[in-house]
């Protein structure tokens, strides 16, 4: 049994935002059906292709545990299967620009005439206002939430993070509030409009940002490098380079090797409560009672030399060896884990946050499990569908058509069968 078994969801996603939420739903236990245009399908299955006649990794690693269907739901016999598809799901999806499933003709009006019980889930760029009807990508979202301001070094450009925080974190968001409209509908027997929009997410996620925006008018950020620095802060919340962003402070220093690996790395926090533990292993045992080095307060602006005097240690250790001495100790750090290192992890394999799935088309390849690990409902990842996979087992097993009206409709061109027929 999975969480949401019995749960079927529509998916009209595309891309990554939308198609992260509806993978989400499928490790969770939902049939998730995703409809494509014929022979087209969504755009990242030939976006950054890396193996000719396969589907894109892009695609793959977003689509896994899914059925496909091909429908053009621009043709009235197209419109009329939605319709019905419609009846029988109890989530829809979608990310579609601004204004699309309107002209598609199914308005959150239209759908909730055809079934009172269906959740419509949508992902726009922005909520309402004045920027509503603008199309999104990952970066604009960065850029609009608040996070691209924020990240980089002081003295260089707005920075993009590589983690999706616009597209994959929306999806994340909008997952939550589906499952959330699933739970209301037990009581109400409604479904509702669930709305995620990426500007807001990102603004979610960058909260810590809008905190300091507030400290910020009470006097300068302290724990921010700069402070010790003696540089002015501006209006705004600066570029804080690696500074942590919360009460314990905390850089990215230089490990053994790092003069040849970009990685060799380490993320260190002075965490307050180990610093007399921090003090003894890089030999400065004497801060821990020096009035100028042994409480936090008195830390902040000396950082520079706080963390030079760690780096010194770290240095003669590689990233690795600095973690299995400062884990006994309870003295927070991190290696900088390089993708290749991400790949090879035997703890995410094990824990199946790294898992090797069999594609038809392309073979093996690595993909990101379920990062949300539920002890009830267990995640088996299975590959992406090719394009239309699911299209007749959808409509005769699921919506009831029969072998006739499957062979109308794929004359009328509702879906890619005349065209595969035709290619055959
Ligand atoms: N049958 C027939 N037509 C279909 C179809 C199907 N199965 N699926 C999609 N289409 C059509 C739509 O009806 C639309 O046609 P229209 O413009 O004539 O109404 C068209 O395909 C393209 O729509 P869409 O994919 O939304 O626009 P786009 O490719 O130009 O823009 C985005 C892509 C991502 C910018 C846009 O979808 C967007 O802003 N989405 C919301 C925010 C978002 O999720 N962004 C991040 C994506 S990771």
């Amino acid at each position: 049994m999975k969480a949401l078994d019995g749960i079927r969801v529509l998916d009209f996603t595309h891309v990554q935002s939308g198609p992260t939420c509806t993978q989400l739903l499928a490790w969770f236990g939902a049939d998730v059906i995703k409809v494509e245009r014929p022979g087209v399908g969504d755009a990242t299955r030939s976006q950054l292709v890396d193996m000719p006649g396969a589907d894109s990794l892009y695609f793959t690693m977003l689509n896994h545990n899914k059925r496909s269907i091909e429908l053009d739901v621009k043709t009235a016999e197209g419109k009329a299967v939605l319709t019905r598809l419609i009846e029988s799901c109890d989530v829809l999806v979608e990310n579609f620009a601004p204004g699309v499933l309107d002209r598609m003709g199914f308005s959150w009006e239209v759908v909730q005439s055809i079934n009172p019980r269906l959740i419509l889930a949508s992902i726009k760029g922005f909520g309402p206002g004045k920027y509503a009807d603008c199309k999104v990508y990952e970066n604009v979202a960065q850029c609009v939430g608040g996070a691209a301001s924020t990240t980089g070094f002081r003295d260089g450009i707005p920075v993009v993070t590589g983690a999706q925080i616009g597209d994959s974190g929306s999806g994340l968001h909008l997952a939550l509030g589906i499952v959330t409209a699933l739970y209301q509908r037990e009581r109400s027997g409604r479904g509702q409009k669930v709305s995620a929009a990426m500007q807001d997410g990102v603004v979610n996620l960058c909260r810590v940002k809008l905190r300091d925006q507030q400290r910020l008018e009470n006097g300068p950020l302290r724990e921010y490098s700069q402070f010790g620095e003696g540089l002015p802060f501006g209006d705004a919340v600066p570029r804080a380079g690696n500074d942590s962003g919360g009460g314990q402070p905390g850089r990215v220093l230089r490990c053994k090797g790092w003069q040849d690996d970009p990685n060799a790395y380490t993320y260190f926090i002075t965490q307050a409560a180990v610093w007399p533990r921090i003090c003894v292993l890089i030999g400065r045992p004497d801060w821990a009672d020096d009035p100028d080095f042994a409480t936090p307060e008195a830390r902040l602006p000396r950082l520079n030399t706080v963390f030079e005097a760690i780096e010194a240690w770290t240095t003669t250790l590689t990233k690795f060896e600095v973690m299995e001495v400062c884990n006994p100790l309870g003295i927070p750090v991190g290696p900088i884990l390089s993708m290749k290192e991400i790949a090879e992890d035997a703890g995410l394999r094990e824990s199946g946050t790294i898992v090797e799935v069999d594609h038809p088309a392309r073979g093996r390849h690595l993909t990101v499990g379920c990062p949300i690990k539920l002890s009830d409902s267990a995640v088996e990842v299975t590959p992406a569908p090719l394009l239309g996979a699911h299209t007749e087992e959808v409509l005769t097993g699921l919506l009831g058509y029969s072998a006739t009206e499957l062979e109308q409709l794929a004359q009328a061109g509702a879906f890619g069968l005349p065209r595969r027929a035709a290619a055959e």
